[in-house]
Order: C-alpha cells, then sequence, then structure tokens
C-alpha cells in the first residue's frame, strides 16, 4: 500500500474507522471523509464533508489532486419501514447510501491513474436477502451492489483497469445497529448476546484482502457473517 492514496468515507466510526486504520498500518496515505473529523484514527487526513450535500461533495473532490483507492463505507441503516415509514428518512438513507456512493464514484474515476484505481463499497447482506425488518435500508443496499455491477460493466466496455469490489458483512458490532434497532433496544441486547458479532476490524480485513490481490484479479462481492447468524 505504500505510495498509494485511499480516501475512506465514513472513516470516523465502525467499519470505516477499521478501514482506514488498517490501511495506515499498511503504509498508505490516507483521506478520510466524514462530518466529524474528531473521531477519525491518528494518520488519517481529515476531509470534512456531510455526503448528503452534493456541493459539500463537489467541494471534498476538487481539494484532492490524486487518488488510487476509494472505499464507499458511510452508510446509516434508519429503521423505516416501506408500509408507514417517514419518506424522508428514505431520502437521507438514498442521498447517503446510494447518491453519494455513486457521486463519489464518478468522482475518484477521474483522479485515479490511467493503470486503473480501485473502488470498495460497502453494501450488506441485506443487499443479497430482505430481512422483515429491513425496510427502505435493504433496498439501498440492493442498489449498492446493482451500481457496482453497472459501472464494473461499463469500465469494461471502455477497457478502463479500474476494479469495483463490494463488502456484504451481516451484523457488525457498530453504532449504526443503534439506529438499526430504535424501539427494539431489547432485542439489539438479546442479538448481541447471542451472536458473536463480526467486529470492524474483521469487515476491514476483508477489504484489505480485496485491495491487495494482483492486478488481474477482480474480487466482486465478499459475503460475510458471524457463524451465529442463522440468516
Ligand atoms: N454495522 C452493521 O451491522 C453493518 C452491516 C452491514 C453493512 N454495514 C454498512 O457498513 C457501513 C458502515 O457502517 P458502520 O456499521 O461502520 O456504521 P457507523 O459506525 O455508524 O459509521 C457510519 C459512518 O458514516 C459516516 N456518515 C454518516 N452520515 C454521514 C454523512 N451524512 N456524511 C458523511 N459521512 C457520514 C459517519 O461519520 P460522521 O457521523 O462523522 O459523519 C461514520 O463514520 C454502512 O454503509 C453500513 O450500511 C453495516
Amino acid at each position: 500500500m505504500h505510495h498509494k492514496t485511499a480516501l475512506v468515507t465514513g472513516a470516523s466510526s465502525g467499519i470505516g474507522r477499521a478501514i482506514a486504520s488498517q490501511l495506515v498500518d499498511a503504509g498508505a496515505k490516507v483521506i478520510g471523509l466524514c462530518r466529524d473529523s474528531s473521531k477519525l484514527p491518528a494518520g488519517v487526513q481529515a476531509l470534512p464533508c456531510d455526503l448528503t450535500d452534493i456541493q459539500q461533495i463537489d467541494a471534498a473532490f476538487a481539494s484532492i489532486k490524486h487518488l488510487d483507492i476509494l472505499v464507499n463505507n458511510a452508510g446509516l441503516a434508519l429503521l423505516s419501514r416501506i408500509s408507514d415509514g417517514n419518506p424522508a428518512d428514505w431520502e437521507t438513507m438514498w442521498r447517503l447510501n446510494v447518491q453519494a456512493l455513486t457521486i463519489c464514484s464518478q468522482k475518484a474515476l477521474a483522479l485515479f491513474p490511467e493503470s486503473g484505481g480501485q473502488i470498495v463499497n460497502t453494501s450488506s447482506m441485506s443487499g443479497h436477502r430482505v430481512p422483515a425488518t429491513g425496510g427502505f435500508y435493504s433496498p439501498t443496499k440492493f442498489a449498492v451492489r446493482a451500481i457496482s455491477d453497472a459501472l464494473r460493466s461499463e469500465l469494461r466496455a471502455d477497457d478502463n483497469p479500474t476494479r469495483v469490489a463490494t463488502v456484504s458483512p451481516g451484523y457488525v458490532d457498530t453504532p449504526l445497529l443503534d439506529h438499526y434497532f430504535k424501539g427494539r433496544e431489547e432485542q439489539l441486547a438479546q442479538t448481541r448476546q447471542s451472536i458473536r458479532m463480526l467486529q470492524p476490524d474483521d469487515v476491514a480485513s476483508a477489504v484489505l484482502h480485496i485491495l491487495n490481490t494482483p492486478l488481474h484479479v477482480e474480487i466482486t462481492d465478499i459475503q460475510m457473517r458471524s457463524v451465529d447468524q442463522k440468516s
């Protein structure tokens, strides 16, 4: 990872923080995009930005000269049902989980070297099957996989060697679960007791594996979950 520059979105917490830390340890120059830069790990250059605001994304990318790696990790899992959820929650998740990821990908392509860069998008097991409580979150994670596949096809058609991967974890013990289980705190406590959840570093190690593969290898998706998670 020496001589590589990586941008990690959502680097201030959970999975993104672990990815940023592991990239720093591997010798990369790491730019951490998030709203609260005070929580970034040591060695990460802060890029403050609210990804739900397109103008802020434009301004953030305007300050970057070169990139080799983009990890589109920032995401939010609000508990918001299709049948009676709040459309404002759907919009927030759409803007962050889908729209921002797509815009950041497009902007990163212009900053990658001619020899190609790497994009890793954080999807979810909820992007592979719809949990009963998945609400609008699950469709945003299906969209992440579809966008990744669409972009990969476009790049191959254009003879662009940039590689695109997704990583799809089950439960990971991060603050995101507090939103997802809002109003179901007892169920979250039970789940934490009954399942040895993935830790952020478990997912980060999978991302580093993707990033360390030889240039001719393109991993398209890693699905991973705790051995205790039944679905
Ligand atoms: N935890 C799980 O069980 C799980 C499972 C599967 C997939 N995932 C996916 O993994 C990714 C990371 O989740 P996590 O569990 O690590 O969550 P987390 O600990 O809550 O971290 C979310 C990160 O996203 C950033 N973020 C949130 N809103 C933002 C905004 N408007 N603009 C810029 N950054 C924003 C946060 O930074 P600031 O607050 O500083 O802006 C934070 O760094 C998400 O895409 C999530 O869907 C999580």
